[in-house]
């Protein structure tokens, strides 16, 4: 038995109070915000979060499904979202339902994200219909980064503006239980959570929406460079940097380890042989 948070739970919070949402990839992270977490997302941002590539192009079924298995097992409330990666869900709606199934079945994680342009309302529908919850998101679309030539935030022309409506559209039409909107103004976050009957959840995407996401590396400060959207709740990149440096610093003046972190050889008890 499960006592995470389901699809009802998330829809219910439409209008409500915002849903707070943050990236896992890894079990005792997981474990530390799932207490606080509505829904623990394992996003493909992970290629770039963890194995260092310039994007999420590059990021396999194998990665995802590996770090769903670790998030899942680190985690017991939260609702557990797979990313579905860059190939995997484009071309049809059979491929985009093997491959979902294959990530249901092998993380035993409750739904799957995929990025949503127009065209993937097919997809939305096909698996919805056969039982995978899917959550959308539009807006800025990291995958399409080699069509766009960068990230950047969207909806700021009208052309963009009607783009990313119609994506929105498209994926509460189709049956998305959620719609992650990325980097795009408050005016049309809002225009957008008002039109749509399930729940927004926003990044770089204004307070309108009806929950949040930050990738949790980024809200814990663990990289140097961060956007405008994010808010650094903690800095680890120099906690880590001061704990390590003295470590280095302790090891090379042979102060570390000490007599407490040390194993004395043990007197035998009399009646031991
Ligand atoms: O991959 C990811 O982390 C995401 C969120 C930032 C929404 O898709
Ligand atoms: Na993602």
């Amino acid at each position: 038995t499960t006592r995470r948070k389901t699809v009802k739970d998330i829809a219910a919070a439409k209008a409500g109070t915002p849903l707070v949402c943050l990236t896992a990839y890894d079990a005792p992270m997981a474990a530390l915000l799932d207490p606080h977490a509505d829904v623990l997302l394992v996003g493909d941002s992970l290629g770039m979060v963890v194995h260092g590539l310039p994007s999420t192009v590059g990021v396999t079924m194998e990665m995802m499904i590996l770090h769903g298995q670790a998030v899942m097992r680190g985690s017991d409330q939260a609702m557990v979202v797979v990313d579905m990666p860059f190939g995997s869900y484009e071309t049809n709606n059979d491929s985009a339902f093997l491959n979902a199934a294959r990530i249901m079945k092998e993380t035993g994680c409750q739904a799957i994200k995929i990025e949503s342009g127009t065209y993937a309302a097919g997809q939305i529908a096909h698996l919805v219909e056969r039982g995978v919850p899917v959550m959308g998101h539009i807006g800025l679309r990291p995958q399409a980064i080699n069509v766009d030539g960068g990230f950047r935030a969207k909806g700021r022309t009208f052309g963009e503006r009607d783009r990313v409506i119609a994506e929105a559209r498209a994926a509460d039409e189709a049956g998305a239980f959620a719609i992650v909107i990325e980097g795009v103004a408050e005016d049309l976050a809002a225009a957008i959570t008002a039109e749509v009957s399930c729940p927004t959840i926003g990044i770089g995407a204004s307070a309108a929406c009806d929950g949040q996401i930050l990738v949790t590396h980024d809200m814990l400060g663990l990289f140097d460079w961060t956007p405008k959207f994010v808010r650094r709740y903690a800095d680890l990149s120099t906690s880590i940097s001061d704990a390590v440096s003295a470590y280095a610093a302790d090891v090379r003046a042979r102060k570390f380890p000490g007599e407490a972190e040390t194993y004395a050889l043990r007197k035998p008890a009399p009646e031991q042989r």
